[in-house]
């Protein structure tokens, strides 16, 4: 069958736009292909320097993605650093990657754009992992013969990437062995391209503006009041797409809760709701919603819970299928 295969980088907590964006289509796409979501450990390396938040953060992510309803049996869930084979390809595909495509790269770009702004030196900060990512995402990608990638757009050209190694790949190899070509995956809901955060930016573990899917529930209520809106009255008529609450709630509503949205959008539009009333239907949404997966992201915490053992049999089975891929790729470029 098609292969489809995600994965998220442990540089802090899940969060409702890895949910909207990630998760929740990776998990839809599960019932149809073969699945393979992973934790991206080693790309997180690039900027978390401790060992233990890291090792924290995976099993963070693993169990969010369980608590969220991935079937263990179905999905190969694994941790990438569990699986050697794509470090090794990682490096061949770098041989057949130009240099001038990753200096296009969005977040090596925004580094230097950054350090060109304050004056410092372009390059002031960037280590080879964060220049090299774009490579390392795409032997997690390819080694996996993936058909399909969901992400959200901020990770679109990662897979556009991914596409265009496999191409080189192919073109100087293809007679002995060939790439699958991906492609991405992109939930596209209505106006917002990806879901905002406590700023009104999108949502990103990098800055520090996202709501974590398993906070308390008097955490999460505070952070929902944060979420900024502008002064328009409580009786003037407002344009509900362009709220980030609004945006959060529409994105993020489940399907039992359409009606609430649509009426929501009706109340705004004609004026006399305002942004905290607003605030507190969303609330109410996430914490429905949230309440029960919290439950059981709790329970897979747990020091001693399955969460390891479901962890080594994916490595396992994720192991199998790389190598296979890998020797492949060793016989075309002549490795011994
Ligand atoms: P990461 O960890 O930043 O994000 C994980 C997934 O969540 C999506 N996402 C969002 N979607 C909508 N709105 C948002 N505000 C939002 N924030 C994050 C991301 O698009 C992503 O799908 N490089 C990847 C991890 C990775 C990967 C891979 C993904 C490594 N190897 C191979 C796919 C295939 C990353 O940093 O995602």
């Amino acid at each position: 069958g098609k292969v489809a295969l995600t994965g998220i980088k442990p540089t802090g907590e899940v969060h409702l736009g890895n949910l909207v964006g990630a998760i929740r289509p990776a998990l839809r796409l599960a019932e149809q292909y073969d699945s393979l979501y992973f934790i991206a450990d080693y790309h997180a390396l690039t900027t978390i320097r401790d060992a233990e938040l890291l090792r924290h953060y995976s099993r963070s992510v693993a169990a969010s993605w369980l608590a969220a309803g991935l079937d263990p049996e179905r999905t190969t869930f694994y941790v990438q650093s569990d699986v050697p084979e794509i470090f090794e390809l990682s490096w061949v595909l770098s041989c057949v990657t130009g240099k001038g495509l990753m200096n296009r790269a969005h977040a090596y770009k925004a580094a230097r754009d950054r350090n060109v702004e304050t004056g410092e030196e372009p390059d002031a900060g960037v280590n080879m992992g964060l220049y090299n990512y774009p490579v390392l995402m795409a032997a997690d990608i390819l080694i996996m013969e993936t058909d399909v990638v969901p992400v959200g757009k901020d990770q679109a050209q990662h897979v556009e990437y991914a596409a265009d190694i496999a191409g080189s790949f192919n073109h100087l190899f293809g007679d002995r062995y060939t790439f699958k070509i991906p492609q991405g995956f992109i939930p596209e809901s209505g106006t917002g391209d990806v879901l905002p955060g406590l700023d009104g930016r999108k949502m990103s573990k990098s800055y520090d503006n996202t709501i974590p899917l398993f906070l308390p529930e008097n955490k999460l209520k505070k952070l929902v009041r944060r979420i900024p809106t502008d002064s328009t009255p409580v009786e003037a008529p407002k344009d509900p797409d362009s709220s980030a609450p609004f945006q959060i709630l529409r994105q993020f509503a489940p399907a039992s809760a359409a009606d609430v949205v649509a009426d929501t959008r009706k109340r705004l539009e004609a004026g006399g709701m305002g942004w905290g009333e607003l605030k507190n239907v969303l609330f109410e949404v996430l914490n429905d919603e949230l309440a029960p997966m919290r439950e059981r992201y709790n329970a897979y915490m747990e020091p001693g819970s399955e969460l390891d053992d479901v962890l080594a049999r994916g490595a396992e089975r994720a192991r199998e299928r790389a190598s296979r891929v890998l020797s492949g790729v060793r016989k075309a470029v002549g490795a011994r």
